[in-house]
């Protein structure tokens, strides 16, 4: 078995908004304050710092080689908190070992890039400097980074929606860019992991919080293919299969790495170890690590293989 290579997944940390954020009348708009009123009647009981600090030290215990979040670092999209964010980040680790994605929560309002998600750029940059391509934001997207034999494809689905949506988007453009980037990945041999934050499989979502052109994203990934996605979103954990060009493709989720939330789910992240056997096959092992919230500790809560028989290409 060679390649061993380790990596960490964890999403939706919302980090912890608090009332100073809220300055100036500029910043107030009617979404701002219904999420602002959320927060307050009913999340900030659920996403709670001390167990994503939790959260964070059981990852540094298990020493993966990257980590990736799949968006929703923030909650209402204040500049205080996209400061306060970019410093929690460098905790995490450095933007060379930590790759994200933005959640829908880090475009709540429409927000230039530099003042809002742009300022963790270097967590979102390519190896090859900023992508050429555009989210529906405006922001540059699809990115990839390869690290060790996987290739971390990074997509934006967050788009600053209307009051009571939680909707997310691609775009025509990253659409268009993803397919032959997936192509040319494949033909690397690497294994090929998108990112995005809202869940691609039919049905994960209602249609109010869902992925728009969900159909069309399965479409590219039908014909050009992945080894694996990963996404955030639902705040619960999720397993799904797409089809892919030759096999079917994984998808998976863990819930929010913040949750403490005994009636629903706590938190929840996902440790994944590379390895290429001598057949050519790639296995892939999910630790499913979980707070037990009685106790506020992290612990195995299982564990399974994927065996992925040959790249998923179409050629
Ligand atoms: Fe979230």
């Amino acid at each position: 078995m060679t390649g061993l290579f380790r990596f960490a997944h964890l999403t939706d940390p919302h980090l912890p908004l608090l009332l100073g954020d809220m300055r100036g009348p500029s910043l107030t708009t009617v979404k701002r304050l219904s999420g602002l009123l959320s927060w307050q009647r009913k999340r900030q009981h659920i996403h709670r710092p001390e167990i994503l600090e939790a959260t964070v030290a059981d990852i540094r215990a298990h020493e993966p080689r990257h980590v990736v979040l799949t968006g929703d670092i923030v909650n209402v999209a204040l500049p205080a908190e996209f400061a306060r964010a970019e410093e929690w980040l460098a905790t995490l680790g450095n933007a060379g070992e930590v790759t994200i994605v933005p959640g829908n929560h880090d475009t709540y309002v429409e927000t230039p890039w530099s003042a809002g998600a742009g300022r963790w750029h270097a967590y979102m940059t390519g190896d090859e400097g900023m992508a050429p391509g555009r989210s529906p934001e405006g922001m540059p997207f699809p990115f990839v980074r390869v690290r060790g034999p996987v290739a971390f494809v990074g997509l934006s689905t967050a788009v600053s929606t209307p009051l009571f949506s939680a909707a997310g988007r691609i775009g025509a453009n990253q659409l268009a860019l993803l397919g032959p980037i997936l192509e040319k990945l494949g033909r690397q041999g690497l294994l090929r992991v998108v990112l995005l934050h809202h869940p691609p499989a039919r049905g994960a979502s209602s249609r109010r919080k869902g992925l728009k052109d969900h159909e069309a994203l399965r479409g590219v990934l039908a014909q050009a293919g992945a080894e694996l996605v990963l996404h955030g979103h639902t705040h619960m954990a999720m397993f799904d299969r797409l089809a892919g060009p030759r096999a079917a493709i994984p998808v998976l989720a863990p819930s929010s790495a913040s949750a403490l939330d005994a009636r629903h789910e706590s938190a929840r992240w996902h440790l994944i170890d590379v390895a290429r056997l001598p057949t050519g096959q790639w296995r892939l092992q999910v630790t499913v690590r979980g707070l037990d919230p009685a106790t506020k500790r992290f612990r195995g809560e299982g564990r399974f293989v994927l065996m992925l028989d040959r790249l998923n290409t179409a050629t």
